[in-house]
């Protein structure tokens, strides 16, 4: 049995004040009996702070991004190490934003993916089709050569323990959600993939979100799916009270 991974993405939202109240009013509503991995990605600026909120909670804190690098004259970038350092357990990677806006690749995901490993956390891969790449019917190819290309030279452990979120790019705040029953056909069709490339084994265990447009009032239908082991979420994971929801439709 896969643990669901419901993982909140915050982008650029919030400031410090407003996401550490988030966490103060959130970690003590969680039930330590709580059957799904409840994350948070938040803007770098706010980690440190939140991590020693969390800590000891049953809620965990995640980056949006980082470099490959462990140092090096690369402004504005954060390092693995950096991370490590904070005691930060995901980083999200290959988000189609970071894809589309500042030049993220599937190489550059792919050293990442390596350095989230190297550096103990669990790299959160995201995958998606954009409006034209379904239209054309070539959402299965677009996505199975991203995960093809992040997973590339991992061992098959490390596969298994990797989280891959398949976002439908015209999803992504807008409203639209896939149907439960299209974004389970691609999430089996990623296990397929990841079979080919790790074996069966890693692909029973790898863990599947789901992200676009997810709510409180769809998530139960999404996680109700076989291949669909958990959520990336953007807009309704800024509220305490929706995000606590989305973790209830979990457990
Ligand atoms: O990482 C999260 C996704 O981009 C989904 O965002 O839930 O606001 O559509 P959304």
């Amino acid at each position: 049995m896969r643990k669901p991974i419901i993982a909140g993405n915050w982008k650029m939202y919030k400031t410090l004040s407003q996401a550490v109240e988030f966490v103060q009013e959130v970690k003590t509503s969680i039930p330590e009996s709580t059957k799904v991995d409840a994350v948070i990605c938040a803007p770098a600026l706010f980690l440190p702070s939140l991590v020693k909120e969390a800590e000891g909670s049953a809620l965990e804190i995640g980056a949006q991004t980082m470099h490959f690098e462990n140092e090096g004259a690369f402004t504005g970038e954060i390092s693995p190490a950096q991370l490590e350092d904070l005691k930060v357990n995901y980083v999200i990677l290959g988000h189609s934003e970071r894809r589309e806006y500042n030049n993220e690749t599937d190489e550059s995901v792919n050293k990442k993916v390596h350095a989230a490993f190297e550096h103990g956390m669990t790299p959160i891969i995201c995958v998606g089709e954009t409006l034209d790449d379904r239209e054309k019917s070539h959402t299965m190819v677009k996505v199975s050569s991203q995960v093809g290309a992040a997973l590339k030279g991992l061992t098959k452990d490390q596969v298994a323990k990797t989280v891959i979120a398949y976002e439908p790019i015209w999803a992504i705040g807008t409203g639209k959600t896939a149907t439960s029953e299209d974004a389970n056909t691609v999430c089996e069709g990623i296990r397929k993939t990841v079979a080919d490339i790790a074996g069966e084994e890693a692909a029973e265990a790898v863990r599947i979100q789901y992200g676009g447009s997810v709510k409180p009032a769809n998530i139960k239908e999404l996680l109700s799916m076989e291949h669909i082991d958990g959520a990336l979420v953007g807009g309704a994971s800024l509220e305490p009270d929706s995000y606590l929801q989305l973790l209830e439709a979990g457990a």
